[in-house]
């Protein structure tokens, strides 16, 4: 521990409701307020970072309700764009759902948009900007949204761990302001140069030995795919992507957490008194980095405990059926080094080579960007298996918006419910989803620079 996880760039240190003109009464606690602030981001020497945030901090501050209550905010844009919020991984009335030109407009500046819809499932999940996201995200427009179980797991802390990197110029502090630099499109997407936890380059827990944590950890980054490893911690992951395993599954070596994924785990602090548990991260030279130190200080009396039960299933947990299930294919082309030749952008028919010259890297189903015309009308209830073969040499974190889906082994095998799943170039990758919420739901890559160039369709469930 103690390493700066500084990387390259010369970092060193050691559905439409009306627009209401913004109220001029005091802000309510209900507002969230998205607006510049400048925050401590770069390690103490470095100077401030002018961010986009909710309310003045970075992460915004996690938002926790019971499950099944209501969460209600209202948007208050003092940014100079217009922006929306994205409740991410919450199965919510489509008008609910913050995709700015497919399910309401963006909010202008000065304006406002009441949020209001009820969190069905129990779980860890997250809200960030969903206009422009590619950029309004690295900027810090996200925050962690927590739907608590009536009966949760007895532990002896409950945190909220939100991995993130930033791209920012060590001499001046700023983010470096190049959002659609191709290079980054078109390959593996923007990766920071400063990486964090709760918008913190290094974060430090203490705990105590013996002490038994829920750590909900979420990949808010823009495109990097965390791989973590516990050290002087052990135990157990409950859930992904908010959804509870069947089952608590033992960790035994790497956690992969790609953008937008989320993992619940239930730990012990093994490490003992004055020592320090972590959870590390692989760095792209092969070495193991702390993400967040746990440094150990004092001890819990009281005997180990066993095995945590599995948290209480959602109400959506029935396994699909899939013998009659309607089978689609999507192909995932373009990229650097892809075999991309031509694809369909704004209703024409283009050539790699002109796509780039619009910004546009990608493909899914031959289809570039968003068309009027969804990638697949489901009927409500139905379920459908869809096939996506990467054929790019990139991974691609693909989300569905509304609803969870489940991986379909070759076997048949069903997964868990996710609704961001790692897709890998010429792996062969099936899922299965029940369109049992209606209406018009995004399904794109989570390596923001990837949807905003290309990949991005949509499905509509009627
Ligand atoms: Cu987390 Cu369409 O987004
Ligand atoms: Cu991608």
């Amino acid at each position: 521990m103690g390493r700066l996880n500084l990387t390259r760039r010369g970092f060193c240190a050691g559905g439409v409701a009306a627009f209401s003109v913004r109220p001029t009464w005091a802000a309510t606690p209900d507002d969230l307020t998205a607006r510049k602030a400048r925050v401590q981001l770069a390690p103490d020497g470095y100077p401030m970072t002018e961010v986009w945030s909710y309310d003045g901090t970075l992460p915004g501050r996690t938002i926790r309700v019971g499950q099944g209550e209501r969460v209600t905010r209202r948007l208050v844009n003092d940014l100079d764009v217009p922006t929306s919020i994205h409740w991410h991984g919450i199965r919510i009335d489509n008008a609910m759902d913050g995709v700015a030109g497919l399910t309401q407009d963006a909010v202008p500046p000065g304006h406002t948009f009441d949020y209001d819809f009820v969190a069905p499932d129990a779980g860890t999940y997250w809200y960030h900007a969903h206009t422009n996201s590619m950029e309004q995200v690295a900027r810090g427009l996200s925050g962690p949204l927590i739907v608590e179980e009536a009966d949760a797991p007895e532990v002896d802390a409950d945190e909220v761990l939100m991995l993130d990197d930033w791209l920012i110029d060590p001499d001046s502090g700023q983010f470096f302001d190049d959002f659609d630099q191709p290079m980054a499109l078109s390959h593996a997407g923007r990766m920071g140069n400063l990486i964090g936890t709760n918008g913190q380059y290094q974060l430090e827990m203490p705990a105590q030995s013996g002490a038994r944590l829920r750590l909900r950890l979420i990949n808010a980054a823009n495109a990097r795919i965390f791989v973590l490893r516990l050290q002087g911690l052990s135990g157990w992951s409950v859930a992904l992507d908010g959804m509870p395993l069947a089952a608590p599954e033992p960790v035994m070596d790497e956690i992969i957490l790609a953008p937008a994924q989320r993992i619940d785990l239930i730990v012990d602090v093994t490490a003992p008194e004055g020592e320090t548990a972590a959870l590390l991260r692989l760095d792209d030279d092969d070495q193991w980095r702390g993400q967040v130190a746990f440094p150990v200080q004092g001890a819990r009396s009281g005997p180990r405990r066993d095995r945590p039960a599995a948290l209480p299933p959602n109400p959506n947990t029935a396994l699909p059926d899939l013998t009659a299930a309607r089978s689609l294919d999507m192909v995932m082309e373009g990229g650097a080094m892809g075999r991309l030749a031509t694809a369909r952008y704004k209703g024409r028919d283009m050539g790699f080579r002109d796509l780039v010259g619009q910004g546009q890297f990608w493909s899914l189903a031959g289809q570039v960007g968003m068309s009027d015309e969804p990638f697949a009308e489901l009927e409500r209830g139905e379920v459908v298996r869809l096939r996506i073969e990467n054929r790019t040499v990139f991974a691609h974190a693909m989300h569905l918006h509304g609803m969870h889906f489940r991986k379909v082994a070759a076997d048949g095998a069903l997964g868990p419910l996710r609704d961001t799943i790692l897709s890998i170039p010429e792996e062969p990758l099936e899922i299965a989803v029940s369109a049992d919420n209606p209406g018009k739901w995004l399904f794109h890559c989570h390596m923001l620079g990837h949807a905003r160039s290309g990949m991005t369709t949509w499905i509509d469930v009627t």
